[in-house]
């Protein structure tokens, strides 16, 4: 399945590619971040776009890093390139307890700039020019634009669309002999899937045989509702040298500006990323490893409080898009805090359909397309935003939508 790239800057913005190197020129900044860009500009808009949780970062974290700032003269410098020793410990402790193996804090981890460095840098250290990549569709639009990134070519296996689960033979199909990897993050952005463990299975199955490796995206490991399980990837013991699994302080501690992840990869991969990580960002910043140390050490009800309101807000937001069902479908997210809602207007393209919301009813979301083909026909809602940013959004669609005609501006 093919993506068409120019209905993905929703700018219209025209770039000067004279001079600029191949695969520079032929990425786009993600709609993600271009819609509240776009929106910026409008003024007065309401946010279910970009994925910013509401909730400020716990004071306990704040006030201990304020603390070391003010204490540790050494507090400002760079820290050893894969991370603070410290952080790297307790990484590797809470990690080891989830694989169920010993995690070596010297050889299998190393802190990164978000777990977007992590991702990128995973990418770069096994695609070549013109390796297959394969990427659920729809799926997180940053890993398209990292395969590209890497000259490799993004493949897309469509999910299945009355549940968004894995459907584990499309992905079967598309493997060939320039396959080099998938990528997969689980619970799943943006339709909020939680992905069945027997899938998966047969998915590792699939990556061993065909001597893949397998990109775990796991920024939202803690978040799943209803009391469901969530299966790891990192668990599977013969996937143990063939996974790269990236991590996130961002969206469980509400840490998203303090920008540090981890990646975690068998001592022979790992040594590879290091160096994309020392020549892209020498070490993740030192303030920031600090907070992240605080947050796997400090008492845990801040995550228990932020998986609370999110389940909330997720009921909140289907039932106002019940109360809309004549306009939309969706499929009710069981983890992270997206969904894609599909829109039932026929002859809009999703760009236009979230632009027109945007500008006409000053409601951010991002369109469907931005996530691959299977997303068009979509817009992803976030509801990270407050209870009530939700409820102004939705009251403001609500008064938009039966006054939508096409061909109008
Ligand atoms: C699926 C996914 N992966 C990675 C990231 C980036 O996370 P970080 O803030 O740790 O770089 C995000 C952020 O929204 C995300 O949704």
């Amino acid at each position: 399945m093919t993506l068409s790239r120019s209905a993905l800057v929703a700018s219209g913005k025209v770039y000067q590619t004279r001079g600029i190197s191949r695969r520079v020129a032929q990425i786009n900044i993600s709609a993600i971040k271009e819609m509240p860009l776009i929106a910026s500009k409008v003024g007065g808009c309401v946010s279910l776009g970009q994925g910013i949780p509401s909730f400020p970062t716990s004071p306990h974290i704040v006030e201990a890093v304020c603390r070391k700032m003010r204490e540790d003269p050494d507090s400002g410098k760079y820290t050893l390139g894969p991370g603070m020793s410290e952080l790297r410990e307790a990484v590797a402790v809470r990690l080891g307890g989830q694989v169920g193996r010993t995690v070596d804090p010297d050889k299998e981890i190393c802190v990164t700039v978000g777990a977007m460095e992590a991702l990128s840098a995973a990418v770069l250290t096994v695609v070549d020019r013109g390796d297959e990549v394969i990427l659920p569709s729809p799926n997180y639009a940053s890993h398209i634009e990292q395969v590209l990134l890497a000259e490799g070519v993004p493949v897309f296996a469509p999910l299945h669309e009355d549940n968004w689960q894995l459907d584990v033979e499309r992905i079967r199909e598309v493997v060939t002999p320039r396959t080099r990897a998938i990528i997969l993050c689980n619970p799943h952005n943006p339709t909020g899937a939680n992905f069945a463990e027997s899938d998966l299975r047969v998915l590792a199955d699939l990556v061993i045989k065909n001597d893949l490796f397998i990109i775990c995206d796991e920024t939202y490991d803690f978040l799943v509702y209803d009391g469901q399980p969530h299966f790891s990837l990192t668990t599977v013991p013969g996937l143990s040298d063939r996974v790269i699994a990236t991590f996130s302080f961002s969206k469980k501690y509400a840490m998203t500006g303090w920008r540090v992840g981890y990646v975690y990869a068998a001592e022979g991969i790992l040594d590879q990323i290091m160096k994309i990580h020392d020549a892209v960002a020498i070490c993740a910043p030192s303030l920031s490893q600090y907070a992240a140390l605080t947050a796997l050490e400090g008492p845990q009800d801040c995550v228990t409080e932020i998986k609370a309101a999110l389940q909330w807000r997720r009921d909140l937001v289907c039932r106002r898009l019940t109360d809309l069902n004549e306009f939309f479908g969706y499929v009710k997210p069981q983890g992270a805090y997206y969904l894609m809602a599909r829109y039932k207007l026929q002859g809009v393209d999703s760009m236009t359909f979230a632009l027109r919301l945007l500008h006409e009813a000053r409601v951010i979301t991002i369109p469907g397309a931005a996530f691959g083909p299977t997303g068009e026909n979509h817009i992803r809602i976030s509801f990270g935003g407050t209870e009530t940013e939700i409820n102004e959004a939705f009251d403001r669609m609500e008064r938009w939508l039966p006054g939508f005609r096409l061909g109008e501006n």
